[in-house]
């Protein structure tokens, strides 16, 4: 039986590939409430690559906080194939989005302080705010398992 950490599912629509790892997944949504043209978690394959045009499919995979969701482009994969090529948005403020029932969603170039350690993250980075995350400061996905609705 295959463990979930080691899923890894491509979805190609012959100009890019969407790369699916769902054990990153911290069910944010965006995805299929924004997209769901393309990611519908009713349908199975969840992910149809034809629904939208490329850039808007990218455009979706960018707004991912967690990397579950990132994809290359397959021009781009034949020249180096050992490097998926993951954009991120060119953000020049930040900007901070509580999600009802979920986490705290900051986008932009930030450093992150907890305890002695900084790291510093660009691009969509998820806090969580139901206190029930395995891996603070960040949510891991844990507030779908509690009934966490503020
Ligand atoms: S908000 Fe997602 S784990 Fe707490």
């Amino acid at each position: 039986m295959t463990d979930v950490k080691d899923i890894i599912r491509h979805y190609s629509n012959g100009e890019i590939t969407i790369v699916w790892k769902p054990a990153l997944c911290i069910h944010v949504k965006y995805c299929w409430k924004e997209l769901p043209e393309v990611f519908d978690p009713d349908k199975r394959p969840w992910t149809n690559p034809y629904g939208a045009s490329t850039e808007r499919i990218i455009q979706q995979i960018n707004r991912c906080p967690s990397g579950a969701l990132t994809y290359f482009r397959n021009d781009e994969q034949q020249k180096t194939p050992e490097t998926p090529v993951t954009p991120q948005p060119v953000v020049s403020e930040i900007t901070a989005e509580a999600m009802v029932g979920g986490p705290l969603l900051v986008s932009g170039n930030i450093a992150v302080k907890y305890g002695d350690n900084v790291e510093h993250k660009s691009g969509p980075t998820a806090f969580c705010r139901c206190g029930q995350s395995q891996d603070p400061p960040y949510c891991d996905g844990s507030h779908a398992e509690t009934n966490f609705n503020v």
